[in-house]
């Protein structure tokens, strides 16, 4: 019989992520969801019609209780859960029968050699390796949901293109063409992935809302504010790195460390940053176009 998903837990779900697959889960009406919260979490609100069960993290028993009756596990933990966690949460789900784990990607290729390498995405890679070993021993499945760094949300917080001050990064010139995706497009593709478990099963799916270079952004920055100085400024992402490795060595794990990886990741084209084959179809996800492209960079550019 095929495998159908309809009990959906999801947790995670007040992040930057969870609140966006949240209601498109919702939304494609084929879903009973149930949101898993820390007991500690503050506390957040959550529409009607959806069950919140408060979890321990820390307890594989609590988690597994949480897990029972649910097909499928979608995981959108922040980076302090990324590892143990989740772990946590992968062997709750394998003990309470669930047909299918995706865990909190949302990201980078990291099937990709370099990118994999990556110190900031260790946990991730970790966790990947998991899930592997647990869909050969266990019944459990897994999808990873690859979506490069998110458009709109990147450029609100002057991430994949720093608007603010006008005075945009762009990293070794800016030219690398890199896959981005909105948060709406993940949310799809969550939804896609749960609609489709046998095309998606055990393996990685790759989307994009637009292939963009930080170059091209520039340009569009200048088309739809022009009454802006627009002054880019080169910086190498070497030199981004060899300070951040430096801080690695003295043990400092944190955003400042971490950041210039990332953006090596987005940016050098050696990491394979633009997606070679696309799930878009599969996933019914569209790209955006041109003008919509536009509207959001229009619409997103801080001051
Ligand atoms: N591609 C991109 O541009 C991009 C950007 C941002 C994030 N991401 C990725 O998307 C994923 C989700 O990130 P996010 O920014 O949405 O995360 P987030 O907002 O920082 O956190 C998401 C949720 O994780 C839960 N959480 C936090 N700490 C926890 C802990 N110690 N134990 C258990 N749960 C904990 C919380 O939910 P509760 O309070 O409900 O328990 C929190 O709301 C990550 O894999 C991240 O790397 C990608």
């Amino acid at each position: 019989m095929a495998t159908v998903l309809k009990n959906v837990a999801l947790v995670g779900a007040s992040g930057n992520v969870g609140k966006v697959v949240l209601p498109a889960l919702l939304a494609a009406n084929k879903f009973t969801v149930t949101v898993l919260r820390r007991a500690s979490s503050s506390p957040s609100t959550f529409p009607d019609g959806v069950r919140v069960v408060d979890v321990d993290f820390s307890s594989v028993e609590s988690l597994t209780a949480a897990l029972a009756g649910q097909d499928a596990v979608v995981s959108t933990v922040g980076s302090a859960a990324l590892k143990d966690e989740q772990k946590r949460l992968i062997d709750a789900a394998v003990a309470a029968g669930v047909k299918r784990f995706l865990p909190s990607e949302f990201g980078c290729d990291l099937t990709k050699e370099l990118p994999a390498k990556l110190p900031v995405f260790a946990a991730k890679v970790e966790i990947t390796r998991y899930l592997e070993d647990k869909a050969k021993t266990t019944p459990l499945t897994y999808t990873l949901v690859y979506s490069g760094p998110f458009f709109d949300w990147g450029l609100q917080y002057n991430f994949i293109f720093k608007s603010a001050g006008s005075k945009p990064v762009l990293y070794d010139g800016g030219n690398t063409v890199f896959s981005s995706s909105t948060l709406d497009a993940v949310a799809q593709a969550v939804v896609g992935v749960l609609l489709k478990p046998e095309e998606t099963k055990n393996r990685a799916v790759r989307f994009q809302s637009v292939a963009i270079s930080q170059r091209q952004l520039l340009d569009i920055a200048k088309e739809v504010a022009p009454e802006r100085d627009w002054q880019p400024e080169v910086v190498k992402l070497d030199d981004l790195t060899k300070a951040a490795d430096e801080r690695l060595a003295k043990g400092l794990f944190d955003q400042e460390t971490f950041t210039p990886y990332i953006l090596r990741a987005i940016n050098d084209e050696r990491y394979e940053p633009k997606f070679e084959k696309l799930d878009n179809e599969l996933l019914g996800i569209k790209q955006l176009t041109q003008e919509e492209v536009k509207a959001i960079v229009k619409k997103t550019l801080s001051d």
